[in-house]
């Protein structure tokens, strides 16, 4: 054998027609994506039938072939579904491999299959259809949170606890108050998915590889039997775009934000200088070292996710700008970094729904802290307005006053003597003391969206019947 004979391997069989050589074996290495887009093996089977079907519907193959094109891809989805399909490298991506294999199991009718059709609008449609499912997934798994957290807005709903600005005692709210945040926040992230799939949902199948096709195909039927809306209208958008990848990465990046700052919330509150809550055996962890620890360590790492999506987004979203219309070979590496993605954001939605219905609230703990660091500072300054007429900037600087008395005798707002108050401002009378107390204080927050019990309450119910 010569060197030559021995380097050169038999050209492609699906595309090597004006190749008298296969690829070097490092072409192969860069130009193959199987290893990764295996994952779409039931999108493309799918997209395939359609297809079949639609050609023989509109008599550009035989009703015959088509019977044997759809029995045959059944046994290449069983092959694979069995886990012995032998996916081979030099076949390159997820459709060459199907189309070989189906060439393999019915021969001739095999390459029927691909007649109107190129892997362009093929990928773009197998893609659409996998990453529309994950918008599912996504609505699902928050679905799932929203709920757990509900549950326990309903539990704590006049549960007093520190509310934070710069994490410092800024007013007291409740418990079910700070969920409800989470439900929103959660909600508007599922309310993205929901109107990403809405947008996605049309179907590039039949764009061919950018230009349509002269064969008389018929794009609404293969739309409609894959799900689809309607199909793209525009050839060279549906086989270059990936704006539904990047909507569904933004999407998910945000989610994963206010997954992360709840995360961090958890990491907090379970620390021994807070101890708001724990964390059960299920969500934590021991250490190897120290006996007494328990880590959050699904927390943790659910307020690290981020990194890798965000990622993932910046990447895709630097690959295709400045991309030239049509297809280039670059959207090739757009699956790995939706598929990382998609995987860690519906784990970590996962995790955040077990941990939340697992948690332990240490109410007593909650209304402590509540109470300590001033937190009713603001309710005596409204009360100098409201009870005393006086301007909020002259309250404001009265109460700071009391604060620093307080503070310099080492006690409370409360713990201050009406003598003492009207030390400092003559017109404070006994009544005071009705406002510095937290439950009070919450009780007052009536304003729309405030942190009332009753405000909650009425959140928690308007969210429960928009669920149910
Ligand atoms: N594996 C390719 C991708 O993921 C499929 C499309 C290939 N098209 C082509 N003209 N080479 O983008």
């Amino acid at each position: 054998m010569t060197d030559t004979a021995k380097d050169s391997k038999a050209s492609n069989a699906m595309w090597g027609g004006r190749f008298a050589a296969g690829p070097d074996a490092i072409m192969e290495a860069i130009n193959a994506s199987i290893s990764f887009d295996q994952r779409l093996y039931a999108q493309d089977i799918r997209g395939s039938r359609a297809h079949a079907a639609m050609l023989a519907a509109q008599g550009i193959i035989s009703n015959k072939d088509a019977e044997t094109i759809r029995e045959g891809l059944l046994t290449v989805l069983s092959e694979i579904e069995g886990g012995n399909f032998p996916f081979s490298a030099a076949l390159e991506d997820i459709h060459m491999n199907v189309e070989a294999r189906l060439k393999e199991i019915i021969g001739e009718p095999a390459g029927r299959l691909h007649t109107a059709r190129s892997r362009n609008d093929q990928v773009a449609t197998d893609f659409r259809l996998w990453v529309r499912d994950q918008c599912d997934a996504a609505i699902k798994g928050l679905d799932a949170l929203i709920r757990a957290l509900l549950g326990q807005a309903e539990a704590g709903a006049d549960w007093v606890m520190p509310g934070f600005t710069h994490l410092q005692t800024a007013q007291p709210v409740t418990w079910g108050h700070h969920m409800m945040a989470y439900v929103e926040m959660f909600a508007r992230d599922l309310s993205r998915f929901s109107d990403a799939r809405k947008r996605m949902n049309e179907s590039p199948l039949g764009a061919a590889a950018l230009a349509g096709t002269g064969f008389p195909i018929d794009r609404h039927a293969t739309a409609e039997a894959l799900g689809f809306d309607r199909p793209m209208a525009n050839s060279l958008d549906a086989v270059s775009d990936r704006d539904f990848a990047l909507e569904f990465l933004s999407s998910a990046s945000i989610c994963a934000v206010h997954l992360s700052r709840l995360a961090e919330e958890l990491v907090i509150w379970s620390s021994a200088q807070f101890r708001f809550v724990a964390m059960s055996d299920k969500w934590s962890t021991g250490s190897s070292i120290m006996p007494q620890k328990r880590n959050p360590d699904a927390a943790e790492l659910i307020r690290a996710k981020i990194g890798r999506i965000l990622g993932a987004t910046v990447a895709l979203f630097t690959v295709m700008k400045g991309l030239p219309l049509a297809y280039s070979k670059d959207m090739q590496e757009d699956k790995e970094q939706v598929f990382d993605a998609a995987d860690h954001l519906l784990l970590a939605l996962a995790a955040m729904e077990g941990m939340i219905r697992d948690l332990t609230v240490n109410r007593d703990k909650l209304e402590a802290a509540a109470s300590s660091g001033f937190s009713t500072a603001t309710d005596l300054a409204d009360w100098l307005v409201r009870e005393a007429g006086l301007p909020f900037r002259d309250a404001h600087h009265v109460t700071g006053t009391l604060v620093a008395m307080a503070e310099a005798k080492g006690c409370d707002l409360p713990d201050l003597s009406l003598a003492e108050m009207q030390s400092v401002n003559s017109a404070i009378t006994e009544d005071i003391f009705g406002v510095l107390g937290v439950h009070n204080s919450v009780a007052s927050r009536q304003s729309y969206g405030g942190t009332a019990p009753d405000q909650v309450r009425a959140q928690i119910a308007r969210w429960k019947e928009h669920l149910a």
